[in-house]
């Protein structure tokens, strides 16, 4: 069975719920049919999850809905954090972890990530676990195990049922907002090795399963190139996300790969 490519918006700290309901708006009217070849979702920030919902709902929408963050804890004196269960009601299908900003900015550390990523599961929501590695260590010329390492720990402990719930995106942080996306070589490169990393974690027919993104200055002018990549099943989308014209060339671009 070959892989459902995904086109997922990281909309990240921007859009306030009114402006929110506005871009959800013009997305669910870019995407009124459903597709059959293509999942798409978008990532509002935590004030605007229910009313992106409300407003996909409405319009009988196919898009899916994801967080940007979640803490693993159920419930309790954790001021400022949103729990698995939180999310399970909006409700999300999805919801990213360990996006290279958190890990730079809250310090989020892969015991973290992983701990988030468990936390996901038990609510039956899949995690988009982020990796990707900085400038230095690419030039360095260890981007690869780096990223790895990364998988490694963030999955680990999972089951083969558990790691085909998940979704990897690799991220190279140089690439992220930058206009300087990967070449397509270079995301399949360390895409592939993902990919491997968890035929050995889980099983081969696992790794065939999980779908594995490309996020970092992916644009409707680029998206191809990276999309026709054997191990590359979608993207994860910033800046060209918050426009709905880009975000809907993308997936339709998505949608030419699988013809
Ligand atoms: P840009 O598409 O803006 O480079 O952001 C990528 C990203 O970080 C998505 O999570």
């Amino acid at each position: 069975m070959p892989r459902m490519p995904l086109i997922a918006g990281n909309w990240k700290m921007n859009e306030t719920t009114k402006e929110a309901v506005g871009l959800s708006q013009s997305i669910s009217f870019q995407f009124e049919r459903n597709f059959d070849e293509v999942e798409v979702a978008v990532c509002p920030p935590f004030t605007a999850l229910k009313s992106v919902r409300n407003v996909f709902d409405f319009d009988r929408s196919p898009v899916k809905l994801g967080a940007q963050d979640v803490f693993w804890e159920e419930e309790g004196a954790y001021t400022g954090a949103i729990s698995p269960h939180m999310l399970e009601e909006m409700p999300c299908e999805y919801c990213i972890v360990g996006h290279s900003e958190r890990r730079e900015y809250f310090h989020e550390t892969d015991e973290d990530v992983n701990r988030k990523v468990r936390a996901l599961l038990a609510h039956q929501i899949s995690p988009i676990m982020c990796c990707g590695e900085n400038l230095e260590v690419r030039d360095g010329g260890d981007a690869c195990a780096f990223v790895v390492d990364q998988v490694r720990k963030g999955l680990a402990g999972l089951d083969a049922a558990d790691i085909r719930r998940c979704v990897v995106a690799y991220e190279p942080i140089w690439a992220i907002g930058t206009g300087r996306a990967a070449t397509p070589e270079q995301a399949e490169e360390v895409c592939s090795a993902i990919r491997a990393t968890l035929a050995e974690m889980g099983s081969a027919d696992t790794a065939e399963e999980v779908r594995i993104l490309y996020g970092g200055s992916m644009k409707p002018t680029n998206a191809e190139e990276f999309l026709n990549m054997p191990d590359i099943d979608g993207g994860l989308i910033g800046g060209a996300s918050l426009d709905a014209d880009a975000f809907a060339r993308i997936v339709k671009v998505a949608e030419g790969c699988r013809q």
